[in-house]
């Protein structure tokens, strides 16, 4: 399919196929998790009941499908030259916005190991993505074989506080909205202060707020920082 895809002649097709592919690769996980290795699950004969079991049992042809109607009709012009980049924001060239939204990845201090690495929740997509240079991204040393992670200060205690200052250093002259959670490290009150070295106004906004995999017992608040002079 992959190889398919890389046929098209149009490059926002292929764009719209890769992303429907992800997408239908995204629902049909079990358990919603790529990093397991449990394909035994899905080859064995037997009654499940699992939450996500409907979805399952759709074909790949008919997610795909749907999923290329949903990402056409999120296809609209706003009038605006508009541009996406694929890069770590440390690596600055995005100063020149009126308004900057960050949504970063969260490290939740409340469990002992509260990292999002998306690098390890999401490898499958990417090695399949980059499909003629996955044998050399793999890591052979995990049974799930998954593909070999940078090191990010993201996931990493002892360096994402130097992360955040170094983000809000490098926006320091736009308007900054940073999306949030109360259980996060540094604390929305840290944040706060961070921001206040760089802005005359920082404000939090708060919003009791639910993930849709969580329960109530382990739901966290979302927060908004606003900052700007
Ligand atoms: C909380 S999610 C953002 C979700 C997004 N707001 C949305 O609604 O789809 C955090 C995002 O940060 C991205 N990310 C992680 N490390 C990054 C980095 N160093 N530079 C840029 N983006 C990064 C992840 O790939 C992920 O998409």
């Amino acid at each position: 399919m992959h190889l398919n895809i890389g046929e098209l002649n149009n490059e926002y097709k292929r764009a719209i196929a890769y992303s429907a592919l992800c997408q239908t690769c995204l629902a049909k996980r079990p358990y919603n998790l790529f990093h397991r290795a449990n394909l035994y699950m899905r080859t064995q004969d037997v009654e499940r009941s699992f939450g996500n079991k409907t979805t399952w049992d759709r074909s790949f042809d008919d997610h795909f499908r749907q999923y290329v109607v949903e990402f056409n009709e999120g296809v609209f012009s706003n009038g605006r030259d508009n541009r996406a980049f694929n890069r770590d924001v440390l690596d600055g060239g995005l100063e020149g916005a009126d308004l900057v939204y960050l949504d970063p990845p969260y490290y939740d201090r409340t469990k002992q190991n509260g990292a999002t690495n998306y690098q390890f929740y999401y490898y499958f997509l990417e090695g399949y993505l980059q499909y003629s240079d996955r044998s050399d991204m793999i890591d052979n040393s995990v049974e799930s074989k998954r593909l070999i992670c940078d090191p990010s200060p993201w996931t990493d205690r002892d360096r994402i506080y130097d992360a955040f200052e170094e983000l809000f250093d490098q926006f320091s002259e736009n308007k900054l909205a940073v999306s949030y959670n109360t259980a996060g490290l540094p604390t929305p009150a840290e944040l706060k202060e961070m921001l206040g070295e760089h802005k005359e106004q920082v404000h939090i906004e708060a919003r009791k707020h639910q993930y849709a995999l969580s329960t109530a017992e382990d739901s966290a608040d979302e927060v908004l920082l606003i900052a700007h002079d």
